[in-house]
């Protein structure tokens, strides 16, 4: 018979188990999700915060699993440090919160995502923020809107849904001459665009979208200089905005194949444009390595792996779009994200552009015709079988 224990076992249960130390280290790292990091005594805890201890006190601050992902986030991207957020749009507004206060300004490129649009139109003003459009093609735009208030430019690498490529370098220039920081918003061409060897100063990613690549976790990453991240990262730890430690954990497991899932769907992807462009039943293909799209050449600057995922297709009018999506609705889903495994379309007029002002999408060319596809890792020939017979229900309207 083992020695009693001496506590009452209602002590026993609430006590935490007992340290198990390995002599060997697990290969894949557990998921740690203690909410609380027990120092030794408050110098330590001086020690952590001030920087002089490697360490976690508190996981909205920080913790292993999130700590993992930022700096292999930070190393794909080429930057010193990073930060994970709650959400693509928490690493967002962590980032504009903390460089911008009353009175500044903000250039922010045409066309961004609807919610970063609403952000910034809707809620910066609220802090006295204010604002203007650039085209993220031409950089003089920008440099005509920049003013002496101006503290940050923000623009995504390729847009959303006719994957207009932007002027990077062009944009670092302005940025530069302002003395003001380039945000790139990476979401659509993680390990094929690198905005920071381009001239940014900050990296942004939806890691919801492509990076976990599985439809199952909602982050945000922000890599760039040591100085910016952690005080973008005390806005984000204020405001409640940080990432958790499983869905952290998830994201580093789905990272594992980003580059063999990159790849593969961009092969795919430009496989489909070139034969999507020969169809009858589609008015127009927008994908950046065809020849005919706007930023052909920008974008064999920019993109140095391939032209990414998404491919968007203009099949001229609500009703066209509404046949295909259906006819092909059984295999391919409509699924308004993008970058899982399995190809997701998505109809921009109804989801994302949703409550858009007219003006503006009329102004970016985007309608009710237009279908975009995340292509995933299927087989290219089951795809384009069912493409095929997805325009067929598109041919009987014309
Ligand atoms: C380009 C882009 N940026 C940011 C976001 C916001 O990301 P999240 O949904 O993770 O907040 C999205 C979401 O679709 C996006 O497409």
């Amino acid at each position: 018979m083992p020695t009693p224990d001496p506590l009452d076992p209602s002590t026993l249960c609430a006590r935490g188990p007992e340290r198990r130390e390995s002599s060997s280290r697990p290969l894949v790292p557990p998921i740690e999700m203690s909410v609380v990091y027990c120092p030794d005594d408050p110098s330590h805890v001086d020690a952590i915060y001030e920087g002089r201890s490697e360490g976690f006190v508190y996981a909205r601050d920080g913790h292993p699993n999130a700590a993992q992902l930022a700096q292999k986030l930070a190393k794909i991207e080429g930057a010193e440090a990073g930060l994970i957020c709650a959400s693509g749009m928490g690493a967002i507004a962590a980032s504009l919160l903390t460089l911008l206060g009353q009175g500044d300004h903000l250039l922010l490129a045409d066309g961004v995502y609807g919610k970063t649009s609403t952000l910034v139109a809707r809620l910066l003003p609220k802090w006295g923020i204010a604002h203007d459009l650039f085209d993220p093609t031409d950089a003089a735009t920008a440099r005509a809107r920049c003013n002496p208030s101006t503290k940050a430019i923000l623009v995504e690498s390729l847009s959303n849904p006719l994957l207009r490529v932007a002027d990077l370098p062009g944009l670092a220039e302005v940025a530069r001459g302002a003395g003001v920081p380039l945000i790139v918003d990476n979401t659509f061409s993680p390990m094929i665009c690198r905005p920071i060897e381009q001239g940014a100063d900050l990296v942004m990613h939806s890691v919801t979208k492509m990076i976990g690549g599985h439809s199952d976790l909602t982050l945000g990453a922000l890599v760039g200089g040591r100085s910016r991240i952690s005080s973008m990262a005390a806005t984000a730890s204020t405001l409640g905005q940080t990432g958790n430690p499983f869905e952290s954990w998830l994201a580093l497991r789905g990272m594992a194949t980003l580059g063999l899932r990159m790849a593969r769907a961009s092969g795919t992807a430009m496989a489909i444009a070139l034969r999507l462009e020969d169809h009858p039943a589609v008015d127009r293909v927008f994908y950046p390595l065809l020849p005919s799209h706007p930023d052909f050449s920008l974008a064999n600057r920019i993109l140095s792996a391939g032209g990414g995922h998404m491919l968007t297709i203009d099949l001229g009018n609500r009703d066209h779009a509404e046949a295909f999506i259906r006819a092909v609705s059984h295999s391919i889903p409509f699924a308004p994200s993008l970058g899982d495994v399995q190809t997701t379309l998505s109809h921009p007029a109804t989801t994302s552009h949703r409550n858009q002002d007219p003006e503006a999408m009329a102004r970016q060319g985007i309608h009710p015709g237009l279908v975009r596809l995340s292509i995933g890792l299927e087989d290219p020939e089951d795809l384009w079988r069912e493409f095929r017979e997805g325009l067929e229900a598109v041919g009987t309207w014309r």
